[in-house]
């Protein structure tokens, strides 16, 4: 297989790495060839997280047209990285996001990322090392989750989400703190008339809310970027910026943030020693 790790590589051909991120929804891979990015892949992780990291892998490195011995170090994060025997190292999401916030906007010093399962918020220094940071892993509450939750609830596609809650003029706040409770919530404020888009702008006020308390936990330090896949959803963003005043970085694919973190790190590992 590729190069072991700790090896540093020479030579004149281009070097491949790869970052695997397989989260408790989707799964990604980042090839970078002699540093820079070449490709991305993003699926859904299913029940199995080596079938995820294997399938992610394959999807990015046939649209490059590479195979697996070309991939020197590949370097796992996320939920399912301890499933993924050909990863030659194992970096937490943590330290992976990190990274891979601070190469899209070196002037971000705190990354917001929310998952599928949990939400985290990381503070970085000046050189993008991992200053210290706080989790929510332990209430769907505040995570993509309870949004999946609740777009069923009103019956919308969770990519229109952002537009219904968009639509309202004011927000209706949902009191529960606990996914299963403000579901029963939704369901009866629905029966009662209540308009749904003001239900929806309640919901991503609630999600701002219990993110900000996070960021706060942490201190919160300009510039700010959200990775993860909840930052696809434009109207958490907005209620975000709201609480917090100010404007946050969403680069144009926030998911594949912590794949591109681990893939860094895959590069430093084995390549990058004197040129970064
Ligand atoms: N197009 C979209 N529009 C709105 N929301 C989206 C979209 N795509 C994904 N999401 C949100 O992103 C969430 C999944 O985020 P992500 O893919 O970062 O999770 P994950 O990394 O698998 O989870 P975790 O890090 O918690 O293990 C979904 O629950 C959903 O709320
Ligand atoms: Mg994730």
């Amino acid at each position: 297989m590729g190069q072991r790790q700790g090896e540093k590589i020479t030579g004149s051909n281009p070097v491949v790495v790869a970052g695997i991120d397989v989260g408790s929804l989707s799964a990604e891979a980042v090839l970078l060839k002699d540093g820079r990015v070449v490709t991305f892949s993003i699926i859904p992780t299913g029940a199995d997280s080596r079938k995820a990291a294997e399938k992610a892998l394959t999807a990015a490195m046939e649209s490059a047209g590479l195979q697996f011995d070309d991939l020197a170090v590949i370097v796992a994060t996320g939920y399912g990285r301890i499933s993924i025997p050909f990863a030659h190292k194992r970096i937490t999401e943590i330290t992976c996001h990190g990274r891979g916030a601070f190469y899209l906007d070196p002037a971000v010093r705190t990354v917001i990322d929310i998952g599928g399962q949990d939400s985290k918020v990381i503070r970085l220094n000046q050189q993008g090392k991992v200053l210290d940071f706080a989790m929510n892993d332990k209430c769907a509450a505040g995570t993509g989750r309870f949004l999946e939750v609740m777009a069923t609830a009103l019956e919308v596609e969770l990519e229109n989400l952002a537009a219904l809650s968009d639509q309202a003029v004011r927000a209706i706040s949902i009191s529960s703190t606990c996914t299963v409770f403000a579901e029963t919530e939704v369901v009866s404020l629905l029966a009662g008339g209540a308009d749904r888009a003001e239900i929806a702008r309640g919901l991503h006020e609630s999600i701002a809310a219990r993110t900000s308390s996070l960021v706060y936990r942490v201190g919160l330090d300009e510039a700010v970027m959200m990775t993860g896949g909840v930052a696809k959803n434009s109207a958490v963003v907005k209620a975000l910026e709201e609480k917090l005043q100010l404007r946050i970085i969403v680069p144009p694919e926030p998911q594949i943030a912590g794949a591109l973190g681990a893939a860094l790190l895959a590069w430093e590992d084995c390549c990058a020693a004197g040129t970064t």
